[in-house]
């Protein structure tokens, strides 16, 4: 049943829907559809904002939740229905709000309780809902929970962590690596026994085997929805279990950046309780209709299916990356991919970055011509089957700005790791609002430097020009929000054997959506036979195109990374 549970066709919907309230089967999906039978967030977009750098109302050099919401009105008009906030909980800040110390409150330097309540009437006011991010995985060493469990072997608290003494004095429990570099291992003299860290030490893991560990998280969650959060995303869900006899992971060849041996992960990530958990939080979830957004990391199509849940009872948005993993524009590996999550029993959710990855804009782009990619990417990744994730400045092609030097570093990895790896400052910085010195970001020096960048590519700016990024991105949303066979159609990948246009069809009802796009840096042109489609020969009727981007009859042409978008007639 599950495929046909996430079809966007409405008759299997309306079936599938008739045969629950029939008593046939059991629908785990309780979120209410709207006319098309689709929950709220299978329409929207979602929009990642790093809260440290999207608006300083306070002008102390770091983004706050005030800022947030005086900004509501830009999301909304951009055609954002959802965003997510990276933590915003008190923290001491290590690794910037994921080392959470107190999960029912603010930290000061994002606002308060009440800021947070007025962001969230401010987003009910601007159509944009408010998912948290909730880091489930490991808290801070400065948490309660931590200071209370490390104080003595027989404290309140011991067993809401992994304590476990070492093979052999000065030696760690197993050679499990820290993703952050080092033994994922740190002993503490105090009692005398390791405590385990999958990133930094000052990120020790919960137990998730206790009870009361669950029990109090599960409640965490409860306790956001009422005050109105639509949902979460989920930190490093694949880590919240480790092997009970805490095996030794098979070593392979090579180090990584950090220096430390590759590893098979085999006996710390992904093991198949994390799904069991998954559907707990799900059913809370439900309680509120809320959705959940997975931090997925997977290798194959099947894992990522394992994610939605046997019967799409575990997370509703598990985020494909394996997607964002393909780093250059090569239709082939793209065509792949997306046929890979289109084959997987769930509704695909497309990044193509976020706060851990080199901006899409440096990734993808050729130095020379980097504006016009990053409209060739909004175009992509905004008009495929399923729900797309931007993140904070992509709308206006923000590029890395990587620090220079190792002392000007902030994300401690950037240190451990210099020169080979810089850490993630660089797609961290300051949103760019306009041509003020920092960008408009704030009056003061900001937490992280904007790139020079920032005198074309801002808010202001583009907003004054038709053919800029920020105006490409606002026609392709405007277009999804309102073209049914966006909104609802079928993905079909066409001329497949082309190795430089990416063009697929989005059909929905009669009606077709074609998209062409020249990853190459040479003109293309492509035909389109589209009778197998139902459609004869096509004619093509533009919709938004890139400047020299011209239709005749079933024929595309384009210039290098030109893009279309066209409505299909018969
Ligand atoms: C994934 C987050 O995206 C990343 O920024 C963070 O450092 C780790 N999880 C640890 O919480």
């Amino acid at each position: 049943m599950s495929r046909l549970f996430f079809s966007s066709s409405r008759s299997w919907l309306a079936l599938i829907l008739f045969l629950a309230s029939c008593g046939a089967f059991t629908v785990a999906q309780s979120t209410p559809v709207d006319a098309n039978g689709h929950p709220w967030w299978q329409h929207a977009v979602f929009y990642e904002i790093y809260p440290r750098s999207f608006a300083d109302s306070n002008n102390d050099g770091v983004g706050d939740l005030n800022g947030i919401s005086s900004r509501m009105s830009y999301l909304h008009d951009l055609g954002i229905d959802a965003i997510w906030i990276t933590p915003c909980y008190p923290s001491p800040q290590v690794d910037f709000g994921y080392d959470v110390s107190d999960y029912e409150n603010i930290d000061p330097m994002y606002g308060t309780l009440k800021d947070f309540d007025r962001m969230v009437g401010e987003g009910k006011e601007n159509s944009v809902r408010v998912i948290m991010d909730f880091v489930l995985n490991h808290t801070s060493d400065q948490h309660s929970w931590f200071l209370d469990s490390k104080s003595s072997r027989s404290s309140a608290h011991r067993d809401w962590y992994l304590w476990r003494d070492g093979k052999a004095p000065g030696h760690p429990p197993n050679n499990w690596i820290s993703i952050f570099g080092g033994s994922a291992w740190n002993f503490d003299p105090t009692t005398h026994q390791f405590y385990y860290h999958a990133f930094y030490p000052q990120q020790p893991d919960l137990n998730w085997r206790n009870p009361a560990v669950e029990k109090e998280m599960l409640d965490t969650t409860r306790w956001w929805y009422r005050r109105g959060v639509a949902g979460f995303r989920l930190d490093a869900v694949d880590m919240l279990f480790e092997d009970p006899e805490l095996r030794d992971n098979p070593v392979l060849t090579g180090t990584d950046t950090l220096g430390d041996p590759n590893m098979e992960d085999k006996y710390n990530r992904n093991l198949p309780e994390v799904h069991e958990e998954l559907q707990k939080l799900r059913k809370v979830a439900d309680e509120s209709d809320a959705v959940l957004i997975g931090e997925t990391w997977t290798a194959t199509a099947a894992q990522l299916d394992r994610y939605y849940g046997q019967n799409g009872n575990e997370l509703q948005m598990p985020m494909d990356f394996m997607f964002m993993m393909v780093d250059k524009l090569s239709p082939p590996e793209f065509r792949r991919q997306i046929a890979a999550v289109d084959g997987t029993h769930g509704w695909p959710v497309f990044v193509i970055s976020n706060h851990d990855r080199v901006r899409s804009y440096n990734r993808y782009g050729d130095g020379k011509n980097n504006d016009a990619i990053a409209k060739l990417m909004g175009a992509f990744y905004l008009t495929l089957r399923g729900t797309p994730i931007m993140y904070y400045g992509e709308e206006i092609g923000m590029e890395n700005n990587d620090p220079k030097r190792r002392e000007d570093v902030q994300d401690p990895i950037g240190r451990t790791g210099w020169p080979a790896e810089k850490g993630r400052d660089g797609e961290r910085t300051p949103m760019q609002w306009n041509t003020t010195p920092n960008a408009g970001f704030s009056t003061t020096r900001p937490w992280l430097p904007v790139p020079p960048s920032y005198k074309t590519h801002n808010v202001e700016s583009e907003s004054k020009d038709p053919s800029s990024i920020l105006n490409l991105y606002k026609k392709v949303l405007g277009l999804r929000h309102s073209n049914e066979a966006l909104l609802e159609g079928s993905y079909t990948a066409l001329n497949e054997d082309d190795p430089n246009v990416m063009s697929y069809l989005r059909s929905y009802k009669g009606k077709a959506i074609l998209v062409a796009l020249n990853m190459s840096a040479t003109p293309q042109k492509a035909v389109f036979d589209l009778s197998k489609q139902g459609f004869g020969e096509a004619r093509l009727q533009t919709l938004i195109a890139s400047h020299a981007a011209t239709t005749k009859g079933n024929e595309v042409a384009l210039e290098p990374f030109g893009l279309l978008i066209a409505e299909v007639g018969r």
